[in-house]
């Protein structure tokens, strides 16, 4: 059998919860084993709202980068660049982010409409009260990413992001027209026409389950709450939308895995958290995706070029190289902690065959 490969300048990914302590060591390596840098999000249990937060969280990750942690096959490295995102609260000092950005600290600054996800209660509650923490951002020019949701319990879930946009974001948008945003992990054809209307200030990220599951995976044989997440899985046109989005070359779109890992029992409960582990094989499949679509030509634009444009940082120097090979993705990842605590984690495609694998980095 002949085996294709492809070679594609080292992707970043712009969107990532790492977590911290034994979940952070847990994690970490499946993003380093392929990506240069990742955008950190801050909404751990205590958020990242400080400058000096941001330093030792930063210092953490470095820290399990530096001491190698091994899981198998995979070894952490050095090289990662962890960037970080300061918590945007009702309260918060522009100063913070003023100092964070000249500090060369933070890369960007996040909203979470309070309430409206995992780790969010500190969030905002009225967007217009930060006026002057984005008209200090809009000067600086330090990105704003979005949670686009409303948290209205009136508002049906399946339509929380586009009242969103219609209510917050395009308001927010004409206000402060030098603002450069990124509206993350985008669910609909809604947001994908209001990126296309929009100057190049506004962004968006995209993650992979996004783009390969509609909303019926999370009822297919029994409630499965592997499939939940925020924004919550949408029609299949919606997907579709996602899918046309991303591999049309628009650089308007990049790569945002929103890798978000909850232990098992934490899922497949009452009450189970939002959010998929993705990191273990994101690559292979955005590559299926590029794949189906017949655009894997587009694939490196998406996952290499366009967000470091957006951000105005260099490209990654190193490439990677991808091989038409099958894989079966485990139907759980184990990780037992220095402290002894196991953690099980559901990978998105669990039990399922990819057709691409990583082979190296070069
Ligand atoms: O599904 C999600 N999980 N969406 C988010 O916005 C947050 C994330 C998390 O932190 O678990
Ligand atoms: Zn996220």
């Amino acid at each position: 059998m002949i085996s294709s490969t492809l070679i594609i300048l080292q992707p970043d990914d712009w969107h990532v919860h790492l977590r911290d302590g034994s979940m952070l060591a847990a994690v970490l390596p499946f993003t380093t084993r392929v990506f240069g840098r990742a955008i950190v999000m801050p909404n751990l249990k205590k958020p990242i709202t400080t400058v000096e937060s941001a330093i030792a969280y930063r210092k953490r990750i470095k820290n399990f980068c530096a001491e190698g942690i091994t899981d198998e096959r995979l070894v952490t490295t050095n090289k990662f660049n962890p960037l970080m995102t300061m918590y945007l609260t009702d309260t918060l000092d522009s100063n913070e982010l003023v100092r964070g950005h000249a500090e060369n600290v933070i890369i960007a600054a996040k909203l979470y409409p309070a309430g409206v996800t995992t780790n969010s209660v500190s969030g905002v509650t009225d967007i217009k009260a930060i006026n002057p923490l984005l008209e200090t951002m809009e000067k600086i020019g330090m990105p704003l990413l979005i949670h686009g949701e409303v948290n209205d319990p009136e508002v049906d879930i399946f339509d929380r992001e586009r009242i969103f946009i219609e209510k917050y974001l395009i308001p927010l948008h004409r206000q402060h027209q030098g603002l450069k945003i990124v509206l993350e992990h985008i669910t609909t054809a809604d947001a994908v026409s209001f990126i296309e209307s929009t100057n190049l200030n506004i962004c968006a990220t995209v993650t992979p389950h996004h783009l390969h599951l509609n909303r019926n995976a999370m009822f297919q044989e029994g409630l499965c709450s592997d499939f939940y997440c925020l924004p919550v899985l949408k029609r299949d046109h919606h997907k579709q939308a996602l899918r046309r989005a991303v591999t049309s070359g628009n650089p308007k779109f990049f790569l945002g895995t929103d890798s978000a890992p909850h232990p098992r029992n934490r899922k497949e409960t009452s009450c189970g958290c939002a959010g998929i582990f993705n990191a273990s094989h994101a690559i292979e499949s955005y590559t299926q995706v590029f794949e189906e679509e017949g655009k894997l030509d587009l694939l490196e634009a998406f996952t290499s070029k366009n967000g470091p444009k957006f951000y105005g940082l260099p490209l990654n120097q190193s490439r990677i190289v991808l091989e038409k090979k099958q894989q079966l993705v485990p139907k759980q990842i184990n990780w037992i902690a220095a402290d002894h605590k196991k953690i099980s984690l559901v990978p998105l495609h669990a039990g399922k065959r990819l057709l691409w694998s990583l082979k190296n980095i070069c």
